[in-house]
């Protein structure tokens, strides 16, 4: 038995792995194990003998039984350390970026208009992109044959076979929503309607579909007077410095007077730089709102006068981010939306002291 013991002991201790272990198991304490073995001879002995060597084989086996669990213990430690090593992580490391979104410069732009023109009081009137022919031409003074319909290039949405009402549009101009504005409100009024337009146009200056803010003031007394204050207002407040405006007599059938309103800038350098030097760039449409279009909307013409104007919003984001290309506005590319797209957390940048 001290044999045995010495010979399990010894093999034990010197196993270098689980496998090694458990073979030693099965050759001592398993089924057919030389310890096994052993107390089946018990039944074989005198009561005397086995008075002596049962109880011995038992102590033996139960000690052969920790010295397996010790040394398994033992393994499993050492394997441990072994992978500590070289599986270690640096919890001292900056976290990784998560990849954050940004805000597309035209909803920055539209923020940055609704905000100026909110501090001079108007409020933001909101309108259908699918357009009853009646607001989008009719209304604005633009009846059926009018060439200015053709200039549009508009988009005509579908009608069943024999239904010879005229179709509905993709808008072609945010000015219809001055009609639904006048019509849910009344007079007097002061609102901008930011919002996408269309128009079946694509090249390296237009796209299909746009963006336009309208701004509609109507009161007793409004004039072309306001109308000037209002944008040089909402151009020093936009572009951060002084600009220069010129205003150039023009048409629109929705306004009488109209005028179309250009900005100061330079191209010195083969950039556009607003604000500075002596070249124009047109950046809207304006004018007097007709009184036909007031009449159209429930107004009062006899009583009710104001200005109204569209603006290009991708045009002006274009010029004050320094963004070259109209149509990859809407390529959805993440290479140039992170490169041009603010920060949620960036507040519109306006100033000037309106
Ligand atoms: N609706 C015109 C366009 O899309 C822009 C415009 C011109 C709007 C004169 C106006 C305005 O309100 O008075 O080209």
């Amino acid at each position: 038995m001290d044999d045995l013991k010495a010979k399990y002991l010894a093999a034990i201790g010197d196993a270098k792995d689980e496998a090694t272990l458990e073979e030693l198991r099965v050759q001592a304490v398993g089924k057919k194990g030389e310890i096994s073995l052993k107390m089946r001879e018990l039944g074989r002995m005198t009561p005397e003998e086995r008075q002596v060597a049962g109880p011995a084989l038992n102590a033996l086996k139960d000690e052969i039984n920790s010295a397996l669990s010790a040394k398994k213990v033992a393994l499993v430690d050492a394997a441990l350390d072994e992978r500590l090593k070289t599986e270690w992580l640096d919890v001292t490391l900056p976290a990784r970026d998560a990849r954050v979104g940004t805000i597309h410069p035209v909803s920055q732009v539209w923020e940055e208009c609704t905000a100026i023109f909110a501090d001079m009081g108007f409020s933001v009137s909101e309108g259908p992109q699918i357009e009853d022919d009646w607001y989008n031409f009719d209304a604005l003074n633009i009846p059926s044959h009018h060439p200015a319909r053709a200039e549009m290039d508009t988009f005509y949405m579908h009608r069943a076979e024999g239904d010879n009402r005229p179709p509905h549009v993709l808008r072609t101009h945010t000015s219809p929503v001055q009609i639904r504005a006048m019509q849910a409100q009344g007079a007097p009024i002061r609102t901008i309607s930011p919002g996408r337009v269309y128009r079946a146009d694509y090249d390296q200056t237009h796209t299909p579909m746009f963006h336009q803010v309208e701004g509609l003031a109507i009161d007793r007394d409004i004039s072309m007077a306001n109308l000037k204050w209002v944008l040089e207002e909402f151009f020093t407040a936009y572009f951060g410095t002084p600009v220069k405006t010129r205003f150039r007599a023009s048409h629109f059938p929705f306004t009488e007077p109209s005028a179309e309103i250009d900005i100061q800038c330079s191209w010195e350098g083969g950039t556009v730089k607003v604000g500075e030097g002596d070249d124009w760039l047109e950046v809207l449409g304006s004018g007097m709102v007709h009184p036909k279009v007031l009449e159209a909307a429930g107004v009062d013409p006899a009583e009710w006068q104001g200005f109204a104007f569209g603006m290009g919003i991708d045009r002006i984001a274009m010029l004050k981010y320094g963004i070259p290309d109209l149509r990859a506005f809407f390529d959805s590319d993440l290479r140039w939306l992170r490169h041009y797209g603010f920060s949620a957390l960036q507040v519109p940048t306006i100033r000037g002291g309106v």
